[in-house]
């Protein structure tokens, strides 16, 4: 079965470990310092903060920034639950604006309707890893003085006219196993403005500013120095790997579009595609099989919306996004990961052309 993600690990991240950990360096050491200076190159941002997870990423800057209880975030219902779980921790309210069909993220014309007077931040999703509208999203940000936190955590290196996703705002990153580059399980979060990293390395460290000084309340969120060893043997890798999953994508779309819905990238923008998404407008369960059949494997992101998660539906979030649910009932991933074999593409293509034209 050619698998829907496979992450290349070799042997520069297997000798990287070891000598991390012959370094007798574990917790968060020096690793840890050289790829947040090198991950805040990659998105042409002042700083970096290493972090353990995407989630800790994208819940450490909605603290920074001071989002609190009672405080609303717009946000996109069609995402992975950690976007929208960051808000409900804080026991701020997460506010669903629809997506756009073509794109899949979140719709800027919908979302100044959206704003109420405790509306604190926006937080868009780079989806699939093609960049949110940012120009207008940071544009109503500015008119309404609120706070902006991308989620690009499947949206390294992606950009708009050249400048990264993570750097028109405040961008949270994650490096787990799937994602276009690894740490094992990391995240990272992107600012030019010092200060706001600076209390994100307070909170993410119990909240003390120097060893035993405590200022604010804290977790502990860090990266480790193995992990951090994982994330320096990845980054060279990430736009070798990132062009590779181009010009998969741009094979696929060659060969699809005229089977069904593919991405669309519009001039200026430079999807990363982390995923690969087309739609089965019907029968997609038996796609899904078909595919399978033929040695296909695919994946279903997402398969309902957030305010449909029996727990949102449970505590009474409510959403009303049509785009989103269709999208939820229709999207199917193919494989497009960097590790794809000229044959297993064409493979992809010609099962995927075979099924669209048996089930429409
Ligand atoms: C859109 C989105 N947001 C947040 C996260 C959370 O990242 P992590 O799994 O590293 O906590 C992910 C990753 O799975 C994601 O895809």
């Amino acid at each position: 079965m050619i698998p829907i993600a496979h992450p290349l690990i070799g042997e520069d991240e297997q000798k990287a470990v070891a000598h991390a950990l012959a370094s007798g360096q574990l917790a968060q050491g020096a690793n840890v310092a050289e790829f947040e200076k090198k991950f805040a190159a990659v998105c042409h941002t002042k700083d970096a903060v290493a972090v353990n997870s995407g989630t800790a990423a994208l819940h450490l800057a909605l603290l920074a920034y001071g989002v609190k209880a009672g405080d609303e975030v717009i946000t996109t219902p069609f995402t992975f639950a950690a976007t929208a779980n960051v808000v409900e921790i804080i026991g701020a309210k997460p506010v669903f604006v629809d997506i756009d069909p073509f794109t899949y993220n979140i719709n800027p014309a919908l979302i100044e309707q959206a704003i109420t007077p405790k509306t604190k931040a926006i937080m868009p999703v780079h989806l699939f890893g093609y960049p949110c509208d940012m120009p207008a999203i940071m544009k109503i940000a500015e008119a309404h003085n609120l706070v902006v936190v991308e989620d690009a955590c499947q949206a390294h290196a992606a950009s708009i006219n050249g400048k990264p996703v993570g750097s028109f705002a405040s961008g949270g990153f994650s490096f787990y196993p799937t994602k276009n580059i690894t740490t094992g399980e990391g995240g990272a979060v992107t600012a030019d403005d010092l200060e706001f990293t600076d209390k994100i390395r307070v909170i993410r460290n119990q909240g003390q500013k120097e060893r035993y000084k405590q200022i604010a309340l804290g977790y502990n969120l860090r990266m480790t120095d193995i992990h951090a060893a994982i994330g320096l043997a990845q980054l060279p890798k990430l736009e070798p790997f990132t062009q590779k999953r181009i010009a998969n994508a741009a094979y696929l779309t060659e060969r699809l579009a005229n089977y069904t819905q593919t991405p669309v990238v519009a001039d200026g923008y430079r999807h990363v595609f982390h995923q690969y998404t087309i739609r089965a407008r019907k029968n997609r369960d038996q796609w899904i099989a078909a595919l399978a059949e033929m040695g296909v494997g695919t994946g279903i992101y997402y398969p309902r919306t957030i305010y449909n998660q029996p727990y949102y539906q449970e505590i009474g979030v409510t959403g009303n996004c049509p785009e989103s649910e269709a999208a939820a009932d229709q999207v199917l991933a193919l494989p497009v990961h960097p590790a794809l074999t000229e044959i297993e593409l064409e493979k992809v293509a010609d099962s995927v052309i075979a099924v669209a034209k048996r089930l429409g």
